[in-house]
């Protein structure tokens, strides 16, 4: 899917936030700049998060409440061994969370039995971003045909 602007790239996840349940586990891949968090931020949206989303690089994960599910928002960028993203606690949130994890590929798949990564990769020109949805095990691919027809 193409997303030409940051804009088309918020609501793209808000439309996707508002498909997500407890339980669900999100990675977010590609490069630094992508639109990661940009990303996330529709999500928090998707998901009624009250306040702004920022990006959780320096304090690694943030919880936001007071949405309709609580969103678990990770930057795993500088996380490095198994037992720095162990030490997160995050297998204590997921279940009752909705987890988005950026940079989290090779690194937080086991928190879930299934997972959905969201691939960003840069297009044509400055802004606009491809967008692919990879669904790993679980029932998403159903759960997503409602987002593809949106
Ligand atoms: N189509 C687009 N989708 C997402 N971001 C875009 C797009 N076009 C331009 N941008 C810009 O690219 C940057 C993405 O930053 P960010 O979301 O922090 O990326 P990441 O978290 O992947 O490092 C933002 O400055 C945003 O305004
Ligand atoms: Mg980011």
């Amino acid at each position: 899917m193409r997303l030409p602007t940051v804009e088309d790239t918020r609501d793209f996840g808000r439309a996707l936030g508002r498909v997500l349940r407890p339980g669900d586990l999100v990675l977010l891949s590609g490069p630094l700049g992508a639109g990661k968090t940009a990303l996330a931020q529709g999500i928090g949206a998707g998901l009624d998060v009250p306040g702004e989303v920022t990006s959780p690089t320096f304090v690694i994960a943030r919880v936001h409440r007071g949405g309709r599910v609580p969103f678990v928002h990770v930057d795993a960028y500088r996380l490095g061994t198994p037992g720095e993203v162990d030490d997160l606690d995050l297998d204590a949130s997921v279940d009752d969370s909705v987890t988005v994890v950026e940079w989290g590929g090779g690194k937080v798949e086991q928190l879930a039995d299934a997972y959905l990564e969201v691939r960003i990769e840069r297009g044509d020109d400055d802004e606009t971003r491809e967008v692919t949805l990879v669904p790993h095990h679980g029932d998403w691919s159903a759960r997503l045909a409602s987002l593809a027809a949106r």
